[in-house]
C-alpha cells in the first residue's frame, strides 16, 4: 500500500496580508504536484511551511505520517539531512569548488556515494571535476540538482528550479525529477512560472485569492 508522504491541512498564513487560508493538500509515494501563481501569491512560503522551515499561523504538515511541528530538534534535523531535498532558483553552491567537491560535501552528511548515472543523466560528467565558477548557469543549476538528488530524499521541495534555464535544459531537469521520484517512489512539490513544466506534474494547482485553484 502507498504511503502519504505530504499531508496538509488547514493551513494558513498571513505576512503584511492574507497569502493563504485553509488550503489543504496529500501526495502518495511517486507523486508529483506543480503549484502556479503570481508573484507574492506566497507559494515560497508555502513551500518553506511544508519543508520544516516555517511553522504555519495555523494548520498542520505531516511528512511520513508525522506531525513536523510538534517534533523534537534533533528529529527535524534527521529528517532534514537524510529524507528532505530541496532545490532553489539560485543554486548556492561554493564558487571556488568542483561540482563532485560541492556534491560530496552534501553527501558526506547523508552517507551517500555519488552517483554517476545521476551525473550522465544530467549531462554533466564531463565537467563535474571544474570549478563552479567556470560553468554555465545551466551547468550549474545540474551541479545543484545532482546534489540534492545524490542523497536520496524521499522528498523533492523545488521552488522555481527552472527559472533561470533555457526551454531544452529546463525540460531536461524536469524529465530527471521526475524519473527520480518514479524509481524513488519519492514525492515532488513543486513551485513555478512556467506552465509548460506545471502540466508535467499529476496534479497542477494556482495559487490565487488564498485558495489553491486546481488545475489538474
Ligand atoms: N519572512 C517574511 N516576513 C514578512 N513578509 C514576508 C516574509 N516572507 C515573505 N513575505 C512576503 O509574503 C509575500 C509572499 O511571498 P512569497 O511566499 O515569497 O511569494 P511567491 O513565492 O509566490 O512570490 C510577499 O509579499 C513577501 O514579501
Ligand atoms: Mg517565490
Amino acid at each position: 500500500m502507498s504511503q502519504i508522504l505530504i499531508e496538509a491541512n488547514s493551513l494558513s498564513h498571513s505576512f503584511d496580508y492574507p497569502l493563504y487560508s485553509d488550503i489543504s493538500l496529500s501526495l502518495d509515494e511517486g507523486q508529483s504536484i506543480a503549484i502556479v501563481g503570481r508573484s507574492g501569491s506566497g507559494k515560497s512560503t508555502l513551500l518553506h511551511t511544508l519543508a520544516t522551515f516555517l511553522e504555519p499561523d495555523s494548520g498542520t504538515v505531516k511528512l511520513f505520517g508525522r506531525d513536523i511541528y510538534s517534533l523534537e530538534i534533533d528529529e527535524i534535523e534527521l529528517l532534514r539531512r537524510h529524507e528532505i531535498g530541496i532545490i532553489f532558483q539560485t543554486h548556492y553552491l561554493f564558487k571556488g569548488m568542483t561540482g563532485r567537491e560541492n556534491i560530496n560535501i552534501a553527501s558526506l552528511l547523508a552517507d551517500e556515494p555519488l552517483d554517476s548515472n545521476l551525473l550522465k543523466q544530467l549531462e554533466i560528467e564531463d565537467v563535474i571535476d571544474q570549478k563552479i565558477g567556470d560553468l554555465s548557469g545551466g551547468q550549474q543549476q545540474r551541479v545543484s540538482i545532482a546534489r540534492v538528488l545524490n542523497k536520496q530524499p524521499k522528498i523533492i521541495f523545488a521552488d522555481e528550479p527552472t527559472g533561470n534555464l533555457d526551454s531544452e535544459t529546463a525540460t531536461l531537469v524536469m524529465d530527471v525529477l521526475l524519473d527520480y521520484i518514479e524509481k524513488n517512489t519519492a514525492v515532488l512539490f513543486l513551485v513555478t512560472h512556467d506552465d509548460v513544466i506545471a502540466r508535467r506534474c499529476d496534479f497542477h494547482y494556482r495559487l490565487e485569492d488564498q485558495s489553491l485553484i486546481k488545475i489538474k
